[in-house]
């Protein structure tokens, strides 16, 4: 079975995490290189929390690389309320002693990707400004990715950050309209489909049954972020919107998507931000993007369940 190769660009960020210890988790796929950028929390935090779940998780060797501090037009926009000042929510993880990558974010990724034309999935879970980035500086980039998957946008859903506009897509709109336009096959994951995926009380509980730092680590950093959806969204449990978009990309039967044109609004009124998709082809242009309409929720959350209690297994204490 050939491997995904994976490079996860992220906003460590409760989900994110929990994104990342899924890689781990999967024999699927291949976790070659982390790169992170704001979203969440400052890159300073995300910096330094990819550190420690790598380090949680004794997955010391792969490769972090700092990417952007803020959006390329946009003031920069952070989430304390959703994910905590520090990004993990009420997790406390031991400083790290992995030390970061010694080029920025878009060195590695261009590296990578022009090192391996057609080899590299980019699981893109956080604002998009670093793969927007590495788009602009390397014109040979976007024909030499693989793949990538990109947790965003909302179709046919509410906003999470305004009423229109999902957060990813909302922080960085004009990254995200680089990298809706910039060629590169691309599956959208958006609220629609993560919305229906809820981290539950229920299933906390059932990964505490392991004793382990990792459940313990899961369980206290979605315990922050379950009171924010219950305090902000009358949710009952959490919207863990990255472990299902990184699990799309070799899970495919999780999801059904269409082939649609979409675009993002970055005219800047009430929907800058907005995700949109031409169901009519009104517009008369090709699809630019396979995008993920409906999903198998708990088929999901029970392989993710499976997943955390094998990892927490293998990390032992
Ligand atoms: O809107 C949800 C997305 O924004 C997730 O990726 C979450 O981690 C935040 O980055
Ligand atoms: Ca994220």
């Amino acid at each position: 079975m050939k491997k995904r190769r994976i490079i996860i660009d992220t906003d460590p960020g409760i989900d994110d995490a929990l994104a990342i210890l899924l890689a781990l988790a999967e024999p699927r796929v291949t976790l070659e290189a982390i790169t992170v950028t704001f979203g969440n929390c400052s890159l300073e935090n995300a910096q330094k929390n990819a550190l420690c779940i790598l380090e949680l998780a004794r997955a010391n060797q792969i490769p972090v690389a700092r990417g952007a501090h803020r959006p390329l037009v946009q003031p920069l926009l952070l989430a304390p309320e959703t994910h905590g000042t520090t990004g993990i929510g009420y997790a406390n993880l031991p400083e790290p002693s992995l030390q970061i990558y010694p080029e920025p974010a878009v060195n590695l990724l261009i590296q990578k990707v022009m090192d391996n034309p057609g080899e590299i999935t980019i699981i893109a879970i956080g604002p998009l400004t670093n793969i927007a980035l590495a788009v602009r500086v390397e014109p040979d980039f976007a024909p030499a990715v693989g793949e990538i998957f990109i947790m965003g946008g909302a179709i046919r859903h509410d906003g999470n950050t305004t009423p229109l506009a999902e957060f990813n897509t909302f922080c960085d709109p004009h990254a995200a309209h680089i990298v809706f336009h910039s060629g590169m096959p691309i599956t959208l994951v958006p609220l629609d489909v993560t919305y229906q995926v809820v981290f539950s009380s229920a299933d906390r509980d059932r990964l505490l049954e392991i004793p382990s730092p990792l459940t313990r680590f899961i369980s206290e950093a979605t315990r922050f972020y379950m009171e924010f959806h219950n305090e902000y969204q009358q949710i009952d449990g959490c919207v863990i919107n990255d472990p299902l978009a990184l699990a799309v990309s070799y899970l495919p039967y999780l999801v059904e998507t269409q082939e649609l044109y979409v675009d993002v609004d970055i005219s800047g009124g009430v929907s800058m931000g907005k995700t949109y998709a031409d169901a009519y082809r009104l517009l008369k242009k090709e699809p630019n993007m396979r995008v993920a309409l409906n999903v198998h929720p708990r088929k999901f959350m029970e392989y993710f369940l499976e997943r955390m209690e094998w990892l927490a297994g293998e990390i032992g204490w």
